[in-house]
């Protein structure tokens, strides 16, 4: 005799959806953006913010952009361009909630509230303070203390809202560690209560500038510098005359073209997955063979990145742009709005375990 089958399995009741990881970051504003930005942050953001599983806060560094930046026109000007660069990108705002940093006062109540659990000894050995406090010696200046505590202000942006992921560039992950030890401290203190967050690194894209062997942008200047806001026209002008050395690169092993920038340009490209051709081959025969002038090479490359994300990314910002500066305030008070719902509460709650009485706040 068989075994009686066994009895059917009720039907499968649906998984409850797991609840949405969130995350966060924040940009310092600073003027017109660039491949390197795009490449090495917001498209990230994007791609972030277009997953299911994730509910991203994305916002501008305004407090933090105070620690260096002086002239109180340009920042007013560059906040509203980096809401701008964020939905060029292809950050949705009504999916990722996009807000302005000041306008969360909590945040700053958040950060007094960590300062009183960190050292000083703490903030010295600090990479990015070291680095800044030199330089600024080098010019005969001595470092503000908004620059010193610069790091607990960042802890503050982080555990306000609970945010469990921490899209930074990889120099920022000292500022994360931080972060994180500063929410272990604080629920060893008052009980477990702050989210541990985990650093989350995007995916690092180093662009060469159009003109020697430095990053695009900050050490290279306007003319190695490919702005996204240029037109194809302008863009193709700047790459057309940058400098290369066909003779250098002739001279390199086969392995490495990316001695010539543009070599690196197309590297990057290839990192990307978008070239159709799958490796650098053909950079790598076409240049050390001569089948091609540099003018071929590069204008290959920038038809890539054009098809690839250039224009897309100008059309969005023009679409943005045509809406007027109306549209992008009320993206930012919305966002405002949405997330300082999610940090004041989150705060709030950090004051009372602390010892603070939020009543009559
Ligand atoms: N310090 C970051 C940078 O320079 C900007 C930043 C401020 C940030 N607050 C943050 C990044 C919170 C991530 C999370 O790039
Ligand atoms: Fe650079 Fe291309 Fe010219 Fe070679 S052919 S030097 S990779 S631009």
């Amino acid at each position: 005799m068989s075994a009686p089958p066994p009895p059917a399995l009720p039907p499968e009741a649906p998984a409850p959806a797991p609840k949405p990881k969130v995350a966060l970051s924040l940009i310092r504003a600073t003027g017109r953006t660039h491949l390197g930005n795009y490449l090495g942050a917001t498209r990230s953001f994007a791609q972030l913010s277009a997953r299911e599983d994730v509910r991203c806060y994305f916002g501008v560094a305004t407090l933090h952009s105070l620690t260096t930046l002086s002239d109180p026109r340009a920042l007013k000007r560059d906040i509203r361009g980096v809401v701008v660069d964020f939905i060029a990108a292809g950050v949705d705002p009504e999916r990722a909630v996009i807000f302005d940093q000041t306008a969360i006062p909590e945040t700053l109540q958040l950060s007094w509230l960590l300062s009183c659990l960190t050292t000083a000894g703490r903030l010295e050995r600090m990479h990015h303070w070291k680095e800044k406090k030199d330089k600024l010696a080098e010019l005969g200046q001595a470092a503000n203390v908004g620059l010193f505590t610069y790091p607990i202000l960042m802890a503050a942006d982080i555990l306000g809202p609970a945010a469990d992921l921490v899209p930074v560039g990889e120099d920022q992950l000292q500022h994360v560690e931080f972060a994180r030890d500063l929410a272990l401290r604080f629920n060893h203190l008052y009980g477990d209560y702050f989210r541990v967050p985990t650093f989350l690194e995007r995916e690092a894209v180093r662009v060469p500038g159009l003109s020697a062997s430095g990053k695009m942008g900050k050490s290279e200047g306007d003319k190695a510098t490919l702005y996204l806001g240029d037109s194809y026209e302008a863009q193709w002008k700047k790459i057309k005359v940058a400098p290369t050395d066909p003779a250098r690169v002739r001279l390199q092993d086969a392995g490495h073209p990316d001695r010539c920038n543009i070599g690196g340009i197309h590297k990057v490209l290839t990192h990307l997955g978008l070239h159709e051709e799958g490796g650098m081959e053909w950079v790598t025969d076409g240049c050390t063979q001569a089948k091609w002038g540099c003018a071929v090479c590069k204008k290959r490359a920038l038809d890539v990145m054009e098809e690839g994300f250039l224009r897309e990314i100008r059309e969005r910002r023009a679409a943005v742009e045509a809406r007027g500066d109306g549209y992008i305030d009320e993206v930012i008070r919305e966002g405002n709005e949405r997330a300082r719902a999610r940090i004041q509460p989150v705060v709030l709650g950090a004051m009372e375990r602390a010892g603070l009485i939020t009543r009559w706040v």
